[in-house]
């Protein structure tokens, strides 16, 4: 009997050819913004050894939104071009060519993790952060909290990169509500100290990542699916949990929003994460059974059959591998030998079957 992993699944008017997803990887291998042949090889291999599909990794929409110089952006028109040629070839290989759009708040201005990850100052080529209120990541580091009109641009920004995804022929968009990051900043109540209609609440909180969804579907289209990813859990007393991710889902659901990609932590340095093969599934679970959504499992699944055992006990519609697919490019092609399943290889590799 065919595995679960190599069915394809449909979500709008897209269908993956199987459950196997490249998660959004950040490759600090860009100038101002442009991608390159790295993006094209690093993608495109992964195309080639059987992804159903792609997701490019964290992707700024504005300057000041990278995590590092070195990121990936959308913010101006000339960034399209490159991205076109990408996802061509993405495409040729029958995969779907995914983009994560992204903003990193007051994590941003840092150094890649081979030059250090170590915060920049303007004199090091690093820029002014920004989050929902005035607190820095690290005690010792500063942040300035968006007024209304910061606020404003943010959402501007979201749908500007949505257009331009669009331009560039990517069918999945997610949005970035993750791993600490602007949209996280503001859910989180460790992070979010405001006043406003964008603090305090749960419905205050959310208010941001709405907004942001309801801008980019002003742009992407209706019959393309639209991810959204998320952390289940700070790690830490007080912070952003398991049930205010279920009800952020549910209200996702409603919106539109086709998946929840289920990670978890990244919003403080003092979080206490119980790392672990599997160790998010469970949160994919709860979220996907308690909103009643479609979503991805992610962290520390490394094995064919520790992905298919996944989706067999209903715990999650994809499976995203992160830095297993770095070892391994072609881990769709041997996950597909070991579950004897029957897949078509590139043409060019048949001899290698
Ligand atoms: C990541 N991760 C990540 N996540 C994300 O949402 N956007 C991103 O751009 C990145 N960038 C990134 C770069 C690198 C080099 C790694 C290793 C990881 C997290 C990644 O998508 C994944 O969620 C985690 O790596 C956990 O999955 P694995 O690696 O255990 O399969």
């Amino acid at each position: 009997m065919a595995s679960l992993l190599f069915s394809p699944l449909t979500i709008k008017n897209r269908t993956f050819k199987n459950r196997i997803v490249i998660s959004p990887m950040c490759q600090y291998s860009a100038e101002d913004g442009f991608a390159n042949n790295w993006h094209l090889v690093h993608l495109g291999s992964r195309a080639v050894g059987g992804a159903g599909l792609i997701i490019q990794e964290a992707t700024a929409v504005s300057p000041e939104g990278r995590i590092s110089p070195e990121d990936l952006g959308i913010w101006k028109d000339e960034h399209v071009q490159k991205l076109k040629e990408i996802n061509a070839f993405i495409l040729s290989q029958n995969a779907i060519p995914g983009i994560q759009i992204a903003h990193a708040g007051r994590k941003a201005s840092v150094s890649a993790p081979w030059k250090g990850n170590k915060k920049l100052d303007k004199t090091q080529g690093g820029w002014q952060t920004v989050s929902a209120s005035a607190i820095g990541y690290h005690d010792e580091e500063q942040t300035t909290a968006l007024d209304q009109n910061g606020i404003q641009k943010v959402v501007t920004d979201f749908k500007a990169a949505a257009k331009r995804a669009v331009d560039a022929g990517f069918q999945v968009l997610e949005i970035h509500a993750a791993h600490g990051y602007l949209l996280h900043q503001f859910l989180s109540p460790l992070s979010n100290e405001r006043t406003d209609k964008y603090g305090g609440s749960f419905e205050n909180r959310i208010r941001l990542t709405l907004e942001i969804v309801e801008a980019v579907q002003t742009e992407w289209p209706l019959d393309l699916p639209l991810f959204v990813r998320i952390s289940a859990s700070d790690w830490a007393e007080g912070g952003w949990n398991l049930q205010e991710s279920i009800q952020l889902a549910a209200i996702l659901k409603q919106k539109g929003v086709d998946l929840i990609d289920v990670s978890s932590g990244g919003l403080v340095s003092h979080q206490k994460i119980a790392v672990g093969p599997n160790y998010q599934v469970s949160f994919s679970e709860n979220i996907k059974k308690g909103a009643d959504i479609k979503t991805s499992a992610v962290g520390l699944i490394t094995e064919a059959q520790q992905a298919e055992t996944i989706l067999q006990e209903n715990q999650a519609d994809l499976i995203m591998f992160g830095r297993e697919s770095l070892r391994n490019p072609n881990l769709p092609l041997d996950f597909a030998a070991l579950l004897n399943d029957d897949i078509q290889w590139p043409k060019q590799y048949e001899r290698a079957k």
